[in-house]
């Protein structure tokens, strides 16, 4: 899975995707303290954001290729307890093989807030056409399984927003590599979500305290 995401890291930075949307100034908005960690930084966007607003920004990826700062999975994180006053993950939580733990590591790490946003599960028929486009695609959770595995990790949930995204159908699948007969099928499986060349999704994004 990491030399796929290395061999993709370019479209990534580049993607206006990733570059943009409610989700990034939402962070911004909620990130409180003075560091931060960015896990599964990808592109870097996150980082980037956080770093112009102030923060000493600290990045991790299990990818090479994403030049993070830290090699390293969610579910394993390389930092003390406590090392940092925010800690976020954003549009990746649906890769990571071991969400739960994942959760209970970016709460280990994390001071005082943990902010997650991501792809709102939208059903089995999207699941399935995420995994096609994407065979790295784990799942997507509900708002209901969000705010479980905040619990479950010990995180009190102070805030959730849930963003109209829009993402541009072609350059989605192009970055995933997904061509021919199976991005036929993708489109078909997701027709009642694409116009005009736009794929509509949910992100939610959500703030959680360390108790
Ligand atoms: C869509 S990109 C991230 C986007 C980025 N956070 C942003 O806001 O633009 C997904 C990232 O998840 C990383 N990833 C995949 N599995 C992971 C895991 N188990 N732990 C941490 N990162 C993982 C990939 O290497 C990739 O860089």
């Amino acid at each position: 899975m990491t030399d796929v995401w290395s061999e993709r890291a370019e479209t990534y930075r580049e993607s206006e995707a990733h570059r943009s949307g409610r989700d990034l100034d939402l962070i911004v908005e909620w990130a409180e303290g003075e560091t931060a960690l960015d896990v599964a930084t990808g592109g870097g966007h996150v980082a980037r954001r956080l770093r112009e607003a102030g923060f000493q920004v600290v990045t991790v990826d299990p990818a090479p290729g994403m030049r993070a700062d830290t090699t390293a999975r969610a579910e394993d994180l390389p930092f003390a307890d406590g090392s940092f006053d925010t800690v976020v993950s954003r549009a990746a939580p649906h890769h990571f093989t071991d969400i739960a733990t994942a959760m209970a590591e970016m709460a280990r790490v994390a001071r005082h807030l943990v902010i997650v946003a991501d792809n709102l599960y939208l059903g089995e028929t999207f699941e399935e056409a995420s995994r096609l486009h994407d065979p790295t695609h784990v799942r997507c959770y509900s708002e209901e399984e969000w705010r479980g595995l905040f619990a479950g990790a010990g995180l009190g949930v102070e805030a959730v927003e849930i963003e109209d995204k829009r993402i541009e159908l072609e350059p989605w699948l192009a970055r995933a590599g997904c061509s021919g007969e199976e991005a036929d099928r993708v489109r078909e499986l997701l027709a009642d979500r694409i116009e005009d060349g736009y794929l509509a999704l949910d992100r939610i994004v959500l703030k959680g305290r360390k108790a």
